[in-house]
């Protein structure tokens, strides 16, 4: 059997009909959207086979088929965290679980903090809410970054309600420490503000790094706080649709119980199975998928620093996304236009992580080596015109 942890060959994944592969022409390697380019791990793949072997295909109301338990001890396991299952829901994906938290915890045009560069969506999921994005930008002193903790004190001072993060961060693949997120937790707790804490990148921390559940970090973060996580980076399943409201504490399990049930009905079938499989089944495979992330990572530096240089890139911590300063290239703000354009390789446009993402671009490295050592050679081909 071929290694689940290797990267598909392009012929057979341009038989994908999913956003990654859909989007553009053969010409273009595909390298923006954040899907992988392993097999699916082989218990996901048994268990969705056995479900469409059996038709399986109805309403998922009222079971969470066994996701809750799965997802309580993956956490247990990996992070030394046992939320609690009673406290926890599903719905359809992560940009939901901030939607319909926002909904309850803003009123109309509150504003609620982001951290950008940032995960672009956000800019667009606080709006869907009924809110206003204020933006506090990372600090970044060239060598690490860190939370902006004054200016998310100075932006509850002049009225924000509450703190979207992004936990681990896309697309830097920055882990926050520990010390950071509680005096976040003190801050925001001092003005009886909320944080929505995106997770989803959090199985995929590198094992050099230590990845902190916002909700872990003291007993305020826990009663303030509501994490949004997901089998589905981690395990690529986008397109199957679930992910979980997690929350520790009364008040924001009541804002889980409350929720109408029409919000948990809209999860994905498949996606429970595939879910619940992936935090029970899954381990051996993540690992090894992390191993062959992690050495990309490595590989990725390696090809920068001796075909194009000129590329500013500081190695993720978490996930596949690397964060690439492009400025010195002179391809502008939207440097990833240029890229697609001249060296048919797609990236994600860095001007959509906010304004701290002019000149730069975010590339997927879950791919083959060969894939990811051909998409710098053709960056730097065009780099040299
Ligand atoms: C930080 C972050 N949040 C949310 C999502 C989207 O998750 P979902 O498809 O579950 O809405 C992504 C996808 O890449 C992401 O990087």
């Amino acid at each position: 059997m071929a290694d689940p942890t290797r990267a598909e060959p392009l012929e057979r994944l341009r038989r994908r009909t999913s956003e990654k592969w859909a989007t553009y022409g053969t010409e273009v390697l595909p390298m923006f959207v954040a899907e992988m380019d392993y097999p699916l791990a082989p218990p996901i793949k048994a268990a969705l086979h056995e479900a469409v072997d059996l038709g399986d295909t109805g309403y998922v109301y009222p079971a969470d088929h066994g996701v809750f338990d799965a997802f309580a001890s993956f956490a247990q396991d990996l992070w030394g965290w046992h939320p609690s299952p009673a406290m926890m829901a599903t719905t359809t994906d992560v940009s939901v679980v901030i939607v319909e938290s926002l909904r309850r915890l803003i009123g109309p045009g509150d504003a609620v903090v982001v951290t950008s560069p940032v995960y672009p969506p956000f800019f667009d999921l606080i709006p869907e809410a009924g809110g206003t994005v204020l933006d506090v930008p990372l600090l970044d002193d060239g060598a690490r970054y860190g939370l902006d903790l004054a200016g998310i004190d100075r932006a509850f001072a002049e009225g924000a309600r509450g703190v979207l993060l992004c936990n681990p961060h896309n697309p830097l693949g920055h882990v926050h420490p520990r010390d950071e997120l509680v005096a976040l937790s003190d801050i925001v707790e001092r003005h009886g503000g909320f944080v929505v804490s995106d997770e989803i990148h959090a199985p995929l921390t590198h094992t050099d790094a230590s990845f902190t559940p916002y909700l872990t970090v003291s007993a305020a973060a826990a009663e303030h706080g509501i994490a949004a996580h997901s089998a589905s980076k981690a395990f690529n399943l986008a397109g199957l649709k679930c992910a979980l409201f997690v929350t520790a504490g009364e008040r924001m399990a009541r804002l889980v119980r409350h929720l109408p049930d029409e919000v948990r009905f809209r999860t994905g079938l498949f996606g429970l199975i595939a879910t619940r499989v992936g935090f029970t089944e899954g381990r051996e495979w993540l690992a090894g998928t992390l191993a062959a992330i992690e050495e990309n990572r490595r590989l990725l530096g390696a090809l920068l620093a001796e075909k194009l240089p000129q590329a500013g890139y500081r190695e993720p911590h978490a996930s596949y996304l690397a964060w690439l300063d492009l400025r010195a290239l002179g391809w502008g703000d939207d440097p990833a236009r240029v890229a697609r354009r001249e060296a048919k390789v797609a990236l994600a446009n860095g001007p959509r992580f906010g304004e701290r993402g002019n000149g730069f671009a975010r590339l997927n490295f879950a791919c083959d080596p060969a894939v990811l050592t051909e998409a710098v050679e053709r960056l730097a081909a065009a780099a040299s015109v």
